[in-house]
């Protein structure tokens, strides 16, 4: 045990002896050693709590002396001795982290007092040290906590997101579903939505228009026209014309869509090309009469898909299609008044490669 031991490293007999008599009759145990190298060497056998330094050693530095014990031991409780000469020394020595001094010669009641004082400061500083060390501990793990936590909700989140995008895909899978039964009532073709999609994504590559937007052009070809949901099937499969009370039902298809997705916001940027697949570059489509590049860039491009598809199927009023090149001329004929010229250009590039 530190608690009780003194280590005194001074070059006069005298005051070793002195030391020695008083500590020891107060139950501490006393080593001496009459050199620098001797103290160090007594250190490792002794471990004491408490080192006597006399400042005017000769075969090592005391500044160094001190640094050493401390490095041992930063609890080190150390007492320098010196005669009064040597002041600055003592300072010095004080800043390096020394505990107290004592001044030549020495006192019997002074070096009693000083020791158990420096004893008292060691035990402070060993509990600090404790402490601190405690409150290290206790961070270190509420850091590996923290950490833990962070990955957790990590994972949670990439759950959730996996989650989310899931339930995203299967309101996708129902609402195309369900576009499709549609899509079935009013075309002579299942695949028209199919068609409508595939030739929008190859004028809006032609086009350079970025993946995110090809793929809401994509999920508006298929969904576009959700909105006959609520038109009769006699009104849709009508062979002969439509009345104005028909096409005015008919004309509500794409903003009633686009009620119908209101509610799925992540389909924000499809549902606006949904609502506006019927206006005309003219500003004489409908439902609000858009005109130019007012009109979503996607329904502009879905237009002129949508109407080609629709002009090379069969309809219930024309049981045969127009040819390819019939459908590319009247395309271009309307191009500037029904049709974004720039989507026609665009068309007229990749139509070739329309089965
Ligand atoms: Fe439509």
């Amino acid at each position: 045990m530190s608690e009780q031991k003194v280590l005194v490293i001074d070059s006069d007999e005298a005051s070793c002896a002195l030391i020695k008599t008083v500590l020891t009759a107060r139950g501490f145990q006393v080593a001496v050693a009459m050199s620098a190298r001797l103290g160090l060497q007594f250190y490792e056998e002794n471990t004491p709590g408490v080192v006597f330094i006399d400042m005017s050693l000769k075969d090592l530095d005391v500044r160094y002396l001190v640094r050493e014990f401390h490095h041992k031991d930063d609890a080190m409780a150390i007492i320098l001795m010196s005669y009064a000469e040597t002041a600055n020394l003592v300072q010095e020595s004080l800043a390096l982290g020394a505990t107290d001094y004592l001044y030549k010669p020495l006192k019997s009641e002074e070096v009693y007092f000083k020791t158990k004082q420096a004893f008292e400061i060691r035990r402070f500083v060993v509990n600090n040290s404790r402490s601190l060390k405690g409150i290290e501990e206790r961070n270190i793990s509420l850091q590996k906590q923290n950490l833990l936590l962070a990955r957790r909700i990590e994972e949670s989140t990439k759950n959730l997101t996996r989650l989310y995008e899931d339930l995203k895909e299967t309101y996708m899978r129902t609402i195309k579903t369900l576009a499709h039964a549609i899509d079935a009532r009013d075309h002579y073709t299942f695949s028209h939505s199919d068609n409508v999609t595939r030739y929008a994504e190859l004028i809006a590559r032609q086009m350079n228009v970025d993946a995110a937007y090809i793929a809401d052009i994509s999920d508006a070809c298929q969904l576009h026209d959700l909105g006959k949901i609520g038109v009769h099937d006699n009104v849709l499969s009508k062979p002969s014309a439509l009345t104005d009370e028909e096409f005015t039902q008919i004309k509500q298809h794409a903003e009633k869509g686009a009620q119908i997705l209101e509610p799925l916001k992540f389909l924000e940027g499809v549902i606006d090309i949904v609502k506006h697949h019927h206006e005309r570059w003219d500003g004489k489509g409908y439902p609000d009469g858009l005109k130019g590049e007012e009109i979503p860039l996607g329904a502009r491009i879905m237009s002129v898909a949508d109407s080609y598809d629709a002009m090379v199927s069969a309809r219930p009023y024309r049981k045969v299609g127009l040819t390819k090149q019939e459908a590319v001329a009247e395309i271009k004929k309307n191009s500037g008044s029904q049709f974004d010229p720039k989507v026609v250009e665009a068309f007229l590039k990749v139509v070739e490669s329309f089965a």
